[in-house]
């Protein structure tokens, strides 16, 4: 038996376009995934999130699921397009009306929230205006924080300014596989530094509610050499800046790493943006799912090639490997010493079998998965790392972005077409160790 700290947090994390729904609904807003997922050719089969896992309409059945689990924290997304529909001015109060009911739901079931701002679902009416790659977001992101924090702030404690900036800025406006769809490296760089200024003024805007524990959240992976050549040991350090440093020096007042210089058109740095994205944070969330191997690659347009560890694989071809978690955490502590640290996102999507009848679903390789994981967290407890949380993602299987519905995540099983709910073996699993605090 193996315990975790006192007043470990338990969670789960979600995003407000995976799971909401209900998006013509009191006056939501169109946000660029709606867009995007019914553009043509996008997302796997066409699959939208236009109801995707009804959590609007049935928030109060899955804060129940959340203390079946056992949990005691849960990490959600706001949708800005549902509270601003326009991006900005005039708030709608159906919306924020829906993010009192869930807060208020989540505390009265001793569950802490855990806000996070902005989870990719950019208002389409800012997008229109240039997105993030036009410096105008801060402000707007800036006003959007501030209605939350006057609406939520007496009640939220814990604020996420943003989630995975690098996916956000390299899957959506490099590759376009992501929302906005746009291939662009010289907007992608601009993105990436206005998410960090727009996070600067969230954290600013939040500074004046006096009880707010204000982070960000940064996807993170445990990057290695091939080999301990050379050419192996230079592309893990070019993996290793895009992949971990691109946000991590910025947020720890080490501004931009050079390596970014020779893979990516400049991002437009003023005089003053380093100070203010190195304002203090109370905590930062990792989230972690794999790690990377990189070879050489003197002549890749990244500086690496990827190579294919001999773990086993999710079904998104991720391989697992739980030590990497254990990695990076330790690593994060050595060299940023963020006071605390939350896993805010980890997890894994496998083929699950549908419910037998009796509503059981079997997935021994989930449930390997957490436990493996938690175990990586806790060498790293033991190490001396502030790890004060876990989050598994996620607590429902959900719209997986351009996958749609194809790749279940989830410790609750959802049959789509009914909307039924189904807690997985892995989610009784989760739900034996939060009620411990401890893994067997
Ligand atoms: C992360 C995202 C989350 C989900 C998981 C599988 O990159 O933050 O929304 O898609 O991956």
């Amino acid at each position: 038996m193996r315990s975790f700290p006192e007043n470990f947090y338990w969670g789960t994390a979600t995003s407000a376009y995976q799971i909401e729904g209900a998006v013509d609904e009191d006056g939501r807003g169109r946000s660029i995934w709606d867009t995007f997922s019914h553009t043509p050719g996008k997302t796997f089969r066409g699959e939208t999130g236009d109801v995707a896992c009804d959590h609007y309409h049935r928030y109060a059945e899955d804060v129940s699921l959340m203390r079946e689990l056992c949990l005691n924290a849960y990490r959600f997304s706001v949708s800005w397009p549902r509270v601003l529909p326009e991006g900005r001015g005039q708030p709608n109060r159906a919306g924020l009306d829906f993010y009192n009911r869930l807060v208020d739901a989540l505390l009265a079931a001793g569950i802490e929230p855990f806000l996070t701002l902005f989870h990719w679902d950019l208002p389409q009416a800012l997008q229109d205006r240039g997105g993030f790659a036009s410096r105008e977001i801060v402000d707007a992101f800036g006003e959007y924080t501030a209605v939350l924090a006057n609406e939520l702030g007496d009640r939220v404690t814990h604020w996420i300014t943003l989630n995975e900036p690098s996916v956000f800025a390299f899957m959506g406006h490099v590759l376009g596989v992501h929302a906005p769809g746009i291939q662009d490296p010289v907007k992608a760089a601009a993105v990436a530094h206005h998410q960090m200024l727009a996070h600067a003024r969230a954290v600013e805007v939040l500074r004046g509610l006096s009880s707010a524990q204000i982070g960000t959240t940064l996807n993170l992976t445990a990057v290695e050499p091939a080999s301990h050549s050379e050419g192996d040991l230079e592309a893990a350090r070019y993996a290793d800046a895009l992949q971990n440093r691109t946000f991590l020096d910025p947020l720890f007042g080490q501004g931009y790493p050079a390596e970014l210089a020779e893979l990516f058109p400049a991002f437009p740095v003023r005089d003053g943006d380093l100070e203010a994205i190195a304002a203090p944070l109370d905590f930062l969330g990792i989230n972690y799912y794999t790690r990377l191997i990189a070879s050489e690659g003197r002549s890749s347009p990244l500086r690496f090639n990827p190579v294919t560890g001999p773990g086993k694989r999710t079904e998104m071809g991720w391989e697992v490997y739980p030590k990497g978690l254990r990695d990076v955490l330790v690593r994060v502590h050595r060299d940023y010493m963020p006071q605390e640290i939350y896993v805010t996102e980890n997890g894994a999507a496998f083929e699950d079998p549908a419910p037998d009848e009796k509503g059981r679903v079997r997935d021994p390789e989930r449930v390997e998965y957490v436990r493996s994981h938690l175990e990586s967290v806790l060498d790293a407890i033991e190490g001396g790392v502030p790890v004060r949380g876990f989050f598994y993602w996620s607590l429902l299987d959900n719209f997986e972005w351009s996958y749609g519905y194809s790749k279940r995540f989830g410790l609750v099983y959802v049959d789509y077409p009914t909307q039924s709910r189904f807690v997985k073996d892995s989610g009784r699993l989760f739900a034996s160790v939060a009620r411990a605090n401890a893994i067997e």
